[in-house]
């Protein structure tokens, strides 16, 4: 049996045209459907809990607009919940993990076996949104960095810095903060390896909170561990496209591409065109990077940036996509003026 012909899957090998296209958080509040979802439930984690929902909010972004892949509709704090730690998401407040791990103390409260039972939803839906999707799209499963996980994990009810906890723990203590970034590790390989058995085409690494750390710090907290993920599912997985997003990593993004076994990077908004194309394209496949504020404004100036980006980007290995998450307040008539430009694009 030959395997489907998935244009987001061919672009990891060579330049597509019109480059695939998906877009970070596409499964959100800015869409009607799932603000009547989400009404009908207490909180956000029971959708994510219940595979019904979960797959249907994962497939409402592909119904609405056939985007080229779809991302398992969960969310990076799943992880520590299952680790032991109690998640809650308020309305208009970061979500919260506590008690906070802050000492080797705290570790030992850490589950270190079967806290993979706890994400068996979200591996339901995986295997259900696949079995449901077009052929021609790929669905995408995720994970947190350990550093971005960590800072959570780290900093539970406090109202400072989101960074500040991890760094400090890192600081202090080096040795059993890194104790805390190999239980993270180790149980984001065992997840993601879950996720590709359940149906995952390919896997993508959110690495949100690593963009101020000294160069130093960053090869230890956020290179390092997403390596050692990456090799792991490398060995297992030899082709598995594996994207990574780190937000405001900068010129250090360069040493993810070089030194690491990642498919892709995936850029923000502020890495410079240019450089991308020149520092970080030979080597891996560049996902980005519309500003999610341009596509919420829409109008000439969203029209530009996309054409500015296709310029750029598409004659390499290219997903389109943006620099961060859709955010909620973005009208749906502004992401099908996108995609259009996008599919229409001419050099
Ligand atoms: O992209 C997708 O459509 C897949 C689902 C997804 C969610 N969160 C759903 C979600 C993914 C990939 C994430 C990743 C995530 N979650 C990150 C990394 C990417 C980034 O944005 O930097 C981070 C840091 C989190 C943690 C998190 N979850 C925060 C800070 C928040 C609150 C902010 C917000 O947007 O509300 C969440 C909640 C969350 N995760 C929502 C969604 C759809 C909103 C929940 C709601 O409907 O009330």
């Amino acid at each position: 049996m030959t395997s489907p012909d998935r244009p987001f899957l061919r672009a990891f090998e060579n330049s597509v045209m019109p480059p695939p296209l998906w877009l970070m958080r596409q499964a959100g509040r800015y869409l009607p459907e799932y603000r009547k979802l989400r009404s009908k439930v207490s909180n956000f984690q029971e959708l994510c809990n219940t595979p019904d929902l979960a797959v249907d909010i994962t497939l409402q972004p592909i119904k609405r607009f056939g985007f080229d892949a779809a991302i398992i509709f969960s969310d990076i704090l799943l992880l520590p919940s299952a680790l032991g730690q109690e998640l809650r998401f308020e309305d208009g407040s970061t979500p919260r993990l506590a008690p906070a791990i802050r000492t080797n103390g705290d570790l030992i409260r850490l589950r270190e076996d079967n806290y993979i039972s706890f994400l068996t939803p979200t591996l339901d839906a995986l295997a259900m949104t696949r079995s449901r999707l077009p052929k021609e799209t790929s669905l995408i499963g995720f994970a947190g960095a350990p550093w971005t996980v960590a800072t959570y994990m780290t900093r539970g009810d406090s109202t400072g810095d989101t960074r500040a906890e991890a760094k400090l723990f890192y600081y202090r203590d080096p040795k059993n903060f890194t104790r805390l970034l190999d239980i993270l590790t180790r149980a984001t390989i065992d997840y993601l390896v879950k996720q590709v058995e359940a149906g995952a085409n390919a896997i993508q690494l959110f690495e949100s909170w690593a963009g101020d750390l000294p160069e130093n710090v960053f090869r230890d907290c956020s290179l390092k561990p997403i390596a050692n993920i990456t090799k792991s599912l490398r060995e297992k997985y030899p082709e598995l496209p594996i994207l990574l997003f780190s937000k405001g990593s900068g010129l250090l993004q360069k040493l993810y591409a070089t030194e690491t076994d990642i498919s892709a990077i995936s850029i923000d908004s502020a890495t410079p065109l240019s450089w991308a194309k020149e520092e970080l394209q030979p080597c891996k496949l560049v996902q980005g990077n519309l500003d999610p504020y341009a596509l919420l404004a829409g109008g000439p100036h969203m029209e530009r940036e996309i054409d500015s980006i296709m310029e750029h980007l598409s004659p390499g290995r290219f997903v389109f996509n943006l620099g961060h998450g859709i955010l909620p307040a973005t009208p749906i008539e502004n992401v099908e003026r996108l995609i259009k430009r996008v599919r229409e694009y001419r050099s």
